[in-house]
């Protein structure tokens, strides 16, 4: 009967990570039996434990073998001579960093463009088969979701670090793009340890966007803690570039790798800083240009991605190149999109 629980929650777990909580709702069982069992499924190393905030959240040892029914051995013995290798490829995997891909896109400037441009990298990255989740790190002006016509969610990061529930559960999906975005509605410190803690329980194919507020201090400096590659958003004129700088001085401090710059509201012909002088002022590349025009205003109000509502258009190649130049993933365009981009407007 007590094995029987103990399969259950596997089961249950190899389907969807979990809390106590799920699995007590779930399996219709005393919370202290399926705590009971956890600890033991833990110390069999069969499932991973984590806490966030008040609540404990299992995920199943990918690398485990369920113990078939009728001889739930323990481990041990169902080894094979043949698998001490995979004693060393376990320890190499354990030390490798677990969760999605976290890319942090930040300016030390407002209204540049973070927002516009890590909706559309999202949008974009789905055009290539990627997994993509948007998050939005800007507690204060939190406007992430407006971008994508959401205004209101049954749950954010809020609810995942007070109540428990699991990350993927405050994940919503936006019908027209396919987006997932990750609000947070946190009124303290947004990337605090419990949302770290979460954000590591995505998935491993993930790649989460974290669209954050301007500046170079705190909270900045936690979207930066918390993602592994960086994108600097950037107008291109004086004042948005010294600031991004001073932001990027202190990503460099904190030994993160930097992608580049993307260079938003651009303009070949304008009077302002070309691409070399953008590159040389900030000592990085710059991964991408996106023109200055209407179509995001436009888009915005439709809400959704400017990537999904004009696919063909410039602003939307150049998103889609960006993409591609994150993730290594070729991106083609035929003739015939060229064509139709020129009349998409
Ligand atoms: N390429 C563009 N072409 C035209 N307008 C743009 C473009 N990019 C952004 N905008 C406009 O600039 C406004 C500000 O963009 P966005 O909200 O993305 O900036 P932000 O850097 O996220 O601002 P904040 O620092 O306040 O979070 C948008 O509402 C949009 O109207
Ligand atoms: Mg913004």
């Amino acid at each position: 009967m007590s094995r029987d629980l103990e399969r259950r929650i596997l089961e249950y777990l190899k389907e969807k990570p979990g809390t106590v909580d799920e699995l007590q709702e779930e399996l219709e069982v005393e919370k202290q039996r399926i705590t009971g069992k956890i600890d033991v499924l833990s110390e069999k190393d069969l499932i991973k434990t984590h806490k966030i905030g008040r609540s404990t959240a299992c995920i199943f040892n990918e690398d485990a073998d369920l113990p078939t029914k009728d001889s739930e051995k323990p481990r041990e013995t169902e080894k094979k001579p043949d698998e001490t290798t995979s004693k060393e490829e376990d320890k190499d995997r354990s030390s490798k960093k677990k969760g999605p891909k976290t890319i942090g896109i930040v300016s030390g400037k407002g209204g540049v463009g973070k927002t516009v441009v890590t909706v559309n990298i999202g949008a974009a990255l789905l055009e290539l088969d990627e997994k993509a989740i948007v998050m939005d790190a800007d507690t204060e002006m939190s406007n992430l979701g407006l971008h994508l016509g959401m205004y209101t969610y049954p749950n954010s990061l809020k609810e995942v670090v007070n109540k428990g529930i699991h990350i993927m559960s405050a994940i919503h999906v936006d019908k027209e793009s396919g987006l997932r975005v990750l609000p947070t509605s946190l009124s303290a410190d947004p990337l605090e340890k419990e949302v770290h803690e979460a954000i590591n329980m995505i998935p491993e194919d993930y790649t989460l966007l974290i669209d954050s507020p301007p500046g170079y201090k705190r909270p900045i400096e936690r979207v930066i803690e918390v993602s592994d590659e960086l994108v600097f958003v950037t107008a291109p004129e004086i004042p948005a570039i010294t600031d991004t700088f001073k932001l990027s001085e202190e990503a460099r401090k904190m030994d993160k790798k930097i992608l580049g710059a993307v260079v938003n509201m651009y303009s070949s012909h304008k009077k302002h800083l070309s691409v070399d002088e953008v590159e040389e002022a900030l000592d990085m590349p710059v991964i991408g240009t996106v023109e200055k025009t209407d179509l995001v205003q436009r888009s915005i109000f439709e809400g959704t991605p400017v990537v999904t509502y004009k696919p063909h258009a410039r602003i939307s190649r150049s998103f889609k190149k960006i993409a591609s130049d994150i993730t290594g993933k070729e991106y083609e365009e035929s003739f015939l999109q060229r064509i139709r981009g020129v009349f998409s407007w």
